[in-house]
């Protein structure tokens, strides 16, 4: 039975060690400790010729003894065991979180509440690869004869982010089978963009809901249903045009949805968990079953080396504490997550669910304060672009931030090499910085007269000392990716563990959207909610 421990985190003497550690340990600049022989050796970790570089984070080796020695008062090994035993982790819902099943081998023997989950999990895949085989062939037709050729997701959150991701992290490895293109906001400008150029009878949409009630998806579901209708030939069945991708079947065959067309999602399964299950349909039918495969491969592989390699060498749990370091004893509320790979730019928005929402609360599995922060703000872009938006700040101004830069390298393309000098630049010269004292003598040395260059010494000066960590793969594929995303995964629940908290449920989410009924109708809860929709209420009349 899963039983968290319920010791405040903050009482721990594990813990107290970490906070007066901290006050010394914070004193030392990242600039001299990268300049400690070995560094690089003794602080970076590798799963096959993926490398994890820890060395320039703002810690050492005793810092990473102390945060293992957490690690294991904090019952890590029992939790992990408990989540891979299908326990009902999440605690509040009463629910397994047995993601790590939907990439298992189908002989692998994962249960859930006693009942072996596999059987389950097999036959949905095959249903999908069945599918995506078909629509790739062109044997799944639309009402009048056309082979489907364009298949539209509508969904949001878990239900969009993950295989909107992953179709654009795959890019590089040839055009897609079928277009997919994803639509999540419920103004009508995402829907009317995605069909442009688009004929209904060739148009497939696939409505991804593990609830089959969200808001936003519902409309979108809607609104593709009235375009098909007012564009298909009278008669014909809107139904050739649509699947749906469910936890809740009889509620997408009450919206007109063909129980051969729906795909379920299993309880067990979290929406921002959800790319392995019946949800990547979209990146199947782009990228083909064997490519879905080999991602499902990669995620195992992690997941094999979580489940069993010592914490000191165990990717996930490493990255979880030295997470929990920065945000805890380093007070950095905040990491950007930075791929250096045009491919894996929507990376950090899925992240940034995959991380806020299971991990931002601040209540234990029994109701009591943490006691320490929890999640940071998560967010990022494309590398390169955002040097040349916001990593200013990162190099002179005040607030420090934390970074993960991730690198795939490979020789398939040699413009990727300027990515990846780039990316080790960032992180080298934003650890480091430049003092004053070299400023000037940089300016000096370009032949600046030595009172110019004490003048603009201090402007040019960086402040250094940001912590970051590289995550370099070999390259992007399938396999790299399925590897990375449950890294990041794992990383997530570990943090979770560590701070007592339940990452699987979302009730903050849940009361904005009650609120967001209540002023529809046309109960606002406080003067200002009033005043804005009254005041939104007369523009809406407005033509
Ligand atoms: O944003 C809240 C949330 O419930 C997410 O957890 C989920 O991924 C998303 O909405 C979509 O939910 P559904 O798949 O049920 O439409």
């Amino acid at each position: 039975m899963f039983a968290p421990d319920q010791t405040p985190l903050t009482a721990l003497p594990q813990w107290q060690a970490l906070a007066a550690h901290a006050g010394h340990t914070a004193r030392l600049p990242l600039r001299e400790r990268l300049a400690e022989h070995d560094r690089f050796a003794r602080l970076s970790r590798r799963l096959g010729d993926m490398l994890i570089d820890f060395s320039r984070q703002r810690m050492g080796e005793d810092t990473l003894a102390l945060l293992l020695d957490l690690a294991r008062a904090r019952g890590l090994a029992d939790a992990i065991a408990a989540m891979a035993r299908g326990e009902a982790i999440n605690t509040t819902e009463q629910r397994a979180a047995l993601h790590i099943a939907l990439r298992a081998a189908a002989d692998d023997d994962y249960q859930v509440g006693g009942r072996k989950v596999m059987p389950g999990v097999q036959a949905t895949r095959e249903r999908v690869a069945a599918f995506a085989r078909a629509l790739a062939d062109g044997q799944i037709r639309g009402a009048t004869g056309e082979p489907i050729r364009r298949v539209v997701n509508l969904g949001i959150g878990g239900s969009d982010l993950g295989p909107r991701m992953a179709v654009k992290a795959l890019a590089e490895e040839g055009a897609p089978q079928v277009a997919v293109s994803f639509v999540s906001s419920p103004d009508p400008l995402d829907l009317a963009i995605a069909l442009e150029g688009a004929t209904a009878a060739d148009t497939l949409f696939i409505v991804s809901s593990k609830s089959f009630s969200t808001a936003e998806t519902l409309a979108n579901a809607r609104a593709a249903r009235e375009w098909l209708t007012a564009r298909l030939p009278a008669g014909s069945s809107w139904q050739n045009h649509f699947a749906a991708i469910t936890n809740q079947l009889d509620a997408a065959g009450q919206f007109g949805i063909r129980a051969e067309r729906c795909f379920p999602i299993p309880e067990w399964v979290g929406g921002r968990y959800s790319l392995w299950s019946a949800i990547g349909l979209p990146l199947v039918a782009a990228y083909g079953p064997e490519r879905f495969e080999a991602l499902l491969s990669g995620a195992r592989e992690m997941d094999q080396h979580f489940l069993t390699a010592p914490f000191d060498q165990n990717l996930p749990v490493l990255m979880a504490l030295i997470g929990l370091w920065n945000v805890d004893f380093l007070n950095i509320g905040t990491l950007g997550v930075l791929p250096y790979r045009h491919a894996l730019r929507h990376l950090p928005a899925y992240l940034q669910q995959l991380e806020m929402e299971s991990n931002g609360k601040q209540v234990t599995h029994g109701g009591a304060p943490v006691g320490a922060a929890t999640a940071p703000v998560l967010w990022g872009c494309a590398g390169p672009l955002g040097q040349h938006a916001f990593h200013q700040l990162f190099f002179q101004g005040t607030q420090t931030v934390a970074l993960d830069f991730v690198l795939p390298v490979d020789g398939s393309d040699p413009a990727h090499e300027l990515l990846v000098t780039q990316a080790l630049a960032q992180g080298a010269s934003l650890a480091r910085g430049k003092t004053i004292a070299e400023a000037h003598a940089e300016l000096q040395a370009k032949g600046m007269r030595p009172a110019e260059a004490a003048r603009l010494a201090p402007h040019v000066a960086c402040v250094g000392n940001i912590p970051s960590t590289t995550l370099m793969l070999p390259g992007l594929s399938p396999r790299t990716l399925g590897q990375l995303l449950a890294l990041y995964e794992h990383k997530v629940f570990v943090q979770g563990v560590l701070w007592g908290i339940n990452s699987f449920d979302q009730f903050g989410v849940e009361y904005g959207k009650l609120m967001a009924r209540e002023i529809a109708g046309g109960e606002a809860s406080d003067s200002s909610t009033a005043g804005l929709w009254q005041h939104a209420q007369s523009l809406m009349e407005r033509p």
